[in-house]
């Protein structure tokens, strides 16, 4: 009979016995896992944790502040922003194929975070927030590689760090109630999923700067309307992406050729099936005004409403 209490109570006493006066390293990504697992271990340990967090410039809008903020501002970790904005750009410059991208954002993740923890110094200790689930779904003897799919913030094997995973016998609804009672906010602890690799994979082919802003501004907008809306809890992911075609409309007497916004939203239990979400149409009207309105470069919104099967959730 779990007690999120005693889980708690335990788990620190256990951190500072493994840990001693060593030093932790965690990868932030400002994911619920990652959230959760660096609020604990900094409960236990305090300044002995560093947490690393590496804007790759593929999250949304407000999110590498959001991070900032909280662990940096409110929980005062010590928090070391890497910006690596650039870096990602430059790598994905021409690549079109969506696992290609994945591939190299993942590997630009994993060289950056090695190349500034050696900068930062020595830490023994290396904290993930590995769930139980994480580790059934990547069968026995392989408990520590994460699904290339699901974690850009897999980390290299040769790392010499030694793994302390406090999670790793929590189901997801559990590690929210654990990240609730260390005082992260619901937009933290109640995040809807977000693929590693971020919008990267929401903007089809090619990724740039350009493109980036539109997913940015359409996205933000989108949630803003979902959570006026009062959805944001029954829907369960919800996002717009940038196909790569530009379509004729109007504005105004001008003829404009510009881009067409994607809208993806739907429930799921655990993401393996999805229903598209039956947003309501004015709701659906506002989202679309709002986004033709005030996004630069986009003249039409079309709503996704396939289910998986026989599509996927994200669209690369
Ligand atoms: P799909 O698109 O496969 O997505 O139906 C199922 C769930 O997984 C997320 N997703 C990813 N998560 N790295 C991740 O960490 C990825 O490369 C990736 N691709 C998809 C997706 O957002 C959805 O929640």
């Amino acid at each position: 009979n779990w007690s999120m209490e005693t889980f708690i109570e335990d788990t620190i006493r256990d951190i500072r016995e493994t840990v001693g006066d060593k030093k932790v390293l965690c990868a932030l990504s400002g994911g619920v896992d990652s959230s959760v697992v660096a609020a604990l271990i900094h409960r236990a340990i305090g300044d002995q944790l560093t947490c690393m967090f590496v804007d790759h410039g593929l999250l949304r809008k407000g999110e590498a502040e959001g991070v900032m903020q909280t662990f940096g501002k409110e929980f005062r970790m010590n928090l070391v922003k890497v910006d690596a904005r650039e870096r990602f750009l430059s790598k994905l410059k021409g690549v079109t194929d969506p696992e290609e991208k994945r591939k190299i954002i993942g590997n630009e993740f994993i060289r950056v975070f090695e190349e500034e923890s050696v900068k930062i110094g020595l830490h023994e200790f290396l904290g993930q927030g590995t769930l139980y689930t994480d580790i059934v779904e990547s069968g026995t003897d392989t408990a520590h590689t994460i699904k290339s799919h699901h974690n850009v913030g897999g980390l290299p094997e040769d790392m010499t760090m030694q793994l302390i995973e406090p999670l790793n016998t929590l189901f997801k609804d559990e590690v929210r109630k654990v990240g609730e009672e260390l005082g992260l906010s619901a937009a933290i602890v109640w995040r809807q999923p977000f693929p590693g690799p971020g919008l990267g994979i929401r903007v089809i082919g090619e990724v740039s700067e350009d493109k980036l802003e539109i997913v940015r501004e359409s996205d933000e907008i989108l949630r803003n309307e979902i959570a006026k809306a009062g959805l944001d809890r029954e829907i369960w992911q919800y996002f717009t992406a940038l196909p790569d075609f530009r379509s004729v409309g109007v504005m105004g007497d001008v003829r404009t050729y510009a881009y067409t916004v994607g809208i993806r939203a739907v429930t799921s239990i655990d993401g393996m099936t999805a229903d598209w979400a039956r947003i309501p149409y004015d709701v659906l009207e506002k989202i679309s005004t709002r986004i033709v309105n005030e996004v630069d470069g986009v003249n039409r919104v079309v709503y996704d409403i396939t289910s998986k099967p026989p599509s996927t959730i994200e669209w690369e």
